[in-house]
């Protein structure tokens, strides 16, 4: 089960009530979508995950709109990058909620956890062409150096970088047991885990997942099309809410909201972003990173 995170202050933040109109960008496992859906609001749900789809449809049944205008739920297949596409009439309300759903970690075979041996796939998108396994075994060495910098602060990333390619090139000496290409998660954590001081394995893996997974579905490209459309979705008194979950992207939101508010096109609801409290933390450990922030259309 996904637990939504802050789902008290996103739903305080958004105001839902009858007669008003949401966009829910990354619908998942739909609690968030169900927490507006209940107050009898309209919901455009999106998401680019065939089988997030498939369970919010289900989660949501319920919730199938009476007619086209009326309160209840809509469930659309697609990148929120092609929010200004998408949504054609404008909305009381837009959520992100970055990130995987815990669906799709737990899932040993979606490629997304240290914690499972897999294939390296990580795509949101099944239907996408790049997978993690391309990116690992195609990748030249300074691109990969370049993403475990840019998209995780890995401070081994040229060593691990090297590790993996060398572990590509064909073993020329006796000593190395294993050389070819790199099929699984398991094996990318072994090669990873290797190069580095034992002191920093566990962080290290978890960086370079972290960077091969907004790589390969170009996370924070999708994040910065679709902020820089969404106030011309939203209505005057409209509000924009982004959860986040590592701190590229909570930079790029709080600069993004900053230099609209500059501008005297939003205003900013959290001067700082909200967190999860301990109980909501102990129950949902995930929510431990999450950071909220609000802007509202002016
Ligand atoms: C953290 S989960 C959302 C969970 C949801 N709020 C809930 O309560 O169940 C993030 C979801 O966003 C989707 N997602 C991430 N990036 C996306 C994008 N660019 N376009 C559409 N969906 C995306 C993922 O597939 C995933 O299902």
């Amino acid at each position: 089960m996904h637990v939504p995170a802050l789902l008290q202050e996103t739903l305080r933040l958004l105001g839902p009530k009858p007669g008003r109109i949401f966009v829910d960008c990354t619908l998942g496992w739909g609690g968030h979508a169900e927490g507006i859906l209940k107050s009898g609001a309209r919901v455009l749900g999106i998401d680019r995950d065939e089988e997030a789809i498939t369970a919010a449809r289900e989660r949501l049944s319920g919730y199938l709109p009476a007619g086209r205008h009326g309160p209840g739920i809509r469930v659309i297949r697609d990148n929120f990058s092609n929010i200004e596409k998408i949504i054609t009439e404008p909305v009381d309300g837009i959520l992100f909620d970055l990130g995987v759903s815990s669906y799709q970690i737990d899932e040993a075979k979606r490629g997304f956890s240290i914690r499972f041996d897999g294939p390296l796939d990580m795509r949101m998108d099944q239907g996408q062409a790049l997978t993690a396994e391309e990116i690992v075994n195609k990748w030249p060495e300074e691109e990969l150096a370049r993403i475990f910098t840019e998209y995780a602060e890995e401070r081994f990333a040229k060593r691990i970088a090297k590790a993996i390619v060398d572990y590509r090139e064909p073993a020329t000496e006796p000593r190395r047991l294993a050389s070819g290409h790199i099929k699984t998660t398991g094996r990318l954590k072994e090669i990873v885990e290797k190069a580095i001081p034992t002191w920093r394995k566990r962080e290290s893996v978890t960086r370079v997942f972290q960077a091969l997974r907004i790589a390969v579905n170009s996370e924070l490209e999708n994040l910065k099309k679709a902020l820089s459309v969404s106030p011309q979705i939203l209505k005057p008194g409209g509000r924009l809410i982004v959860i986040s979950y590592h701190s590229l992207e909570d930079r790029m939101v709080k600069w993004f909201f900053r230099d609209l508010e500059k501008s005297g096109i939003l205003k900013i609801l959290t001067k700082r972003p909200m967190v999860a409290e301990a109980a909501e933390i102990e129950a949902n450990p995930r929510a431990r990173s999450a950071k909220l922030r609000g802007a509202e259309k002016i």
